[in-house]
């Protein structure tokens, strides 16, 4: 999920807490809170933060004092410490006793939001990444044996497959698979960074190394120092760019924009893409090279629609999750919805699905999500097959071939209805409930007069 709800304490004794450079943490949905340098020790206490920004200048507080006391309690918080020229000393003590990082007055916006950023970018989830890993289909079982032949090793992996299949999370049960656990996970997406700051993104450069370096910045590549790098969407990275990171490969060292001496590094890399990436290699906007080099261990994530097994675990994971989520007793799905959910085909793979059951469970005032919570969603593009199915759109022609394509399999079949419903990967009851429906139309139509 996209929502990010990660909570920053601000202890700064600003009494405007509208102040504009905090503002810009708000604007990218993080939840800022502030305090003077008094209530900050019992906010601390009594609530739980991810975060904490202390200007030691403004609320007067031993910057020693806030990391010290952030690490007694047990969501232990980081600290960033702000400090001005003349409390530089204190903040370069706080860091040795803990704290994440300092930053010196002035501070621009950016430089902000990237620390913040990059903090919450490298934080290990809290729980074991194996464990929300949803699956039991022989497909995804073949995933996880993969994953977890692959953490071992440093081997690069390539992990491909349509959009929403998992690329990410099985990225992330590598990492925290492999014996790489305690170092740093850093994400790229190849896809957000415009090609003029892609270099600098992965390398990182030196101040006055291009108009705006106004000060040195760390890239990718050094963040992911003894960790694992994740390269989002690989495929749209420039040509320019591929034979830099090509470069990265072969050689295990980079070189900073604006300083040409090379820096080793020590990266696992993992690539995604939800392109052919062989096509991208033929029509020439893909490195061969660099193919070979990612895809030395390659894992494709199935389509959601090519392992329907899995939907029913999927649903009951999502109802659990956003009924929790919106503090509603255990919400369940009536059959026909899951006959539909099971049916549909899915675009967006498990992300769409995840997305149906969070809107649903939102809508949904009963205990019971049915048809009509489904309709407002269904209803909706590109849901064209769903469609047809929930929502009472007429559709006699596409039911009259439903019919005839059920009628046909329970014959070659024999009759036996379990082996024709698997056949047609829809449930027994279904098939029933369908042949029932039928029979009743039939009869019904034998006996009206004319
Ligand atoms: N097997 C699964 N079990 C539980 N949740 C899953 C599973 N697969 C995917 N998800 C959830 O679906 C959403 C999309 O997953 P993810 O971001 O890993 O997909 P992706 O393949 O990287 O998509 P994209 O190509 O669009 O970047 C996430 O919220 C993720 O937690
Ligand atoms: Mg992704």
């Amino acid at each position: 999920m996209t929502k990010r709800e990660q909570s920053i304490l601000i202890i700064n004794d600003e009494k405007n807490s509208n102040n504009e450079l905090f503002k810009t943490l708000r604007e990218r949905n993080y939840q800022v809170e502030f305090s003077n340098g008094e209530q900050w020790h019992q906010l601390l206490i009594t609530r739980t933060y991810d975060l904490v920004i202390a200007d030691i200048q403004l609320c007067g507080v031993d910057g020693m004092k806030i990391v010290a006391e952030a690490r007694k309690i047990k969501t232990s918080p980081a600290v960033i410490v702000i400090a001005s020229d003349a409390t530089i000393k204190a903040a370069v003590a706080a860091m040795k006793a803990g704290a994440y990082n300092y930053m010196t007055k002035p501070i621009k916006k950016e430089e902000l939001l990237t620390t913040v950023d990059q903090y919450f970018m490298q934080r290990k989830p809290k729980s074991s990444n194996f464990k929300n890993i949803i699956g039991k289909s022989t497909k995804m079982k073949h995933v996880f044996e993969m994953v977890e032949t692959v953490a071992n090793s440093k081997a690069t992996v390539l992990i491909y497959g349509e959009s929403g299949t998992g690329k990410e999370l099985i990225a992330s049960a590598i990492h925290y698979g492999s014996p790489r656990k305690d170092g740093p996970f850093v994400k790229t997406n190849c896809a957000a960074v415009p090609e003029t700051l892609a270099e600098s993104e992965l390398f990182g450069h030196e101040k006055g190394a291009f108009t705006g370096a106004i000060k040195d910045a760390k890239g990718r590549f050094e963040l992911a120092d003894n960790g694992t790098l994740l390269l989002d969407e690989v495929s749209e990275m420039s040509l320019s760019m591929q034979a830099k990171l090509l470069r990265v490969l072969q050689e295990k060292e980079y070189e900073k924009v604006g300083n040409p001496k090379s820096v080793p590094v020590n990266v696992r890399i993992i690539a995604t893409t939800n392109k052919d990436l062989k096509t991208e290699v033929k029509e020439n906007r893909f490195r061969e090279d660099l193919y070979y080099r990612l895809n030395v261990v390659p894992i494709h994530l199935p389509p959601l629609r090519e392992r329907k097994q899995d939907i029913p675990l999927l649903i009951d994971y999502f109802l659990k999750k956003y009924s929790c989520e919106n503090n509603r007793n255990n919400i369940s799905c009536s059959d026909d919805v899951i006959d539909a959910l099971m049916e549909y085909h899915y675009p967006g793979n498990v992300r769409e699905l995840e997305h149906l059951i969070e809107r649903s469970v939102v809508i949904c005032r009963e205990k019971v999500i049915r048809p009509k919570h489904l309709d407002v969603l269904f209803t909706e593009k590109p849901y064209t097959k769903a469609n047809i199915k929930v929502v009472n759109i007429p559709a006699e022609t596409l039911e009259e071939v439903e019919k005839k394509q059920i009628y046909k399999i329970l014959k070659q079949c024999n009759g036996n209805k379990t082996l024709a419903a698997r056949r047609l990967g829809i449930t027994a009851r279904t098939l029933r409930n369908k042949l029932t429906r039928y029979n009743g139309e039939d009869s019904k139509k034998n006996n009206d007069p004319e």
